[in-house]
């Protein structure tokens, strides 16, 4: 194991150690609800609509999803079964814990030890950036993927490469922010996949849900806030092309499934 991986394990074990209380991933408040959802309704909706299919018809695996929040919430939105990994055992007893619905694995994101086409849809958020080498969690992803790849991870902008952190820090161990684009992301599946056909589709979004909660907590919360912060996200969306600070990257594999199911 890379001693970046063996940093980020114990720091994480240590995170995931200090606490049990990951009740804000099953908060029911809909401005709440909406910010924790957002980024995953827009790939899932995406990646249904191109392949024409329902969440039902999917196995997902999440890599590096910590105490489960995504797996929860794939699982809400109705995939017929939903994994969650995460090299953190704390987090993966976290995760027990807090959704029965989800099945887990302990797995270091950059060596799955699964065989290939393992799951039918594979996805991560804000997770490859923690890996020393990101592209090579990608690449993972993509050779345990049976259909699809979701990648939810921060965007190489101007804006944000002049203003946004280089270096996230966790009690002392530090990794850097990678960050992607379209061309980075298209070149790495392409590479890895050779001529096998597959579609790829990159959307650059919005993700301030810092600052949207509070926008929308000045508006009151619950209901209303979460209005607010959707008009805002929407006029946001209008620059997200050029300037939005999330990539979000679609793999699919043009697999006879997938021609079947059309
Ligand atoms: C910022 S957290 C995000 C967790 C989750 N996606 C979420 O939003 O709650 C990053 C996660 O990556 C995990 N991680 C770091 N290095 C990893 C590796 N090599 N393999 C698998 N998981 C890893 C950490 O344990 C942590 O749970």
């Amino acid at each position: 194991m890379n001693t970046g991986v063996e940093k980020q394990k114990e720091t994480f074990e240590d995170i995931y150690s200090k606490s049990n209380n990951w009740s804000y991933w099953d908060d029911t408040d809909p401005l709440t609800r909406y910010l924790l959802d957002r980024r995953l309704q827009i790939g899932v909706k995406h990646l249904m609509k191109i392949t024409n299919s329902l969440p039902q018809d999917w196995d997902v695996l999440v890599i590096c999803g910590g105490v489960g929040g995504e797996g929860t919430i794939l699982a809400n939105m109705g995939f017929r079964s939903v994994t969650v990994s995460d090299i953190s055992e704390n987090a993966i007893q976290g995760c027990e814990l807090r959704d029965s619905r989800l099945q887990t694995k302990v797995m270091n994101a950059e060596n799955l030890d699964i065989p290939d086409e393992s799951y039918d849809l594979v996805l991560v958020q804000d997770g490859l950036h923690h890996l020393p080498r990101p592209v090579l969690g990608l690449t993972e992803m993509i050779r345990v993927a049976g259909r699809a790849v979701i990648m939810i991870e921060p965007h190489a902008g101007i804006v944000a490469n002049l203003l946004g952190m280089e270096w996230e820090d966790h009690g002392g161990v530090v990794n850097y922010v990678f960050r992607w684009n379209k061309l980075m992301f298209e070149q790495t599946v392409k590479s890895y996949v050779l001529q096998v056909p597959c579609q790829i589709e990159v959307i650059r979004l919005w993700n301030h849900n810092l600052v949207m909660d509070k926008v929308g907590k000045i508006f009151g919360g619950a209901q209303r806030g979460k209005v607010v912060v959707q008009l805002c996200y929407s006029l946001l969306d209008l620059f997200a092309g050029w300037l939005g600070n999330t990539t979000l990257g679609l793999f699919i594999k043009n697999s006879p499934l997938e021609n079947h199911k059309q």
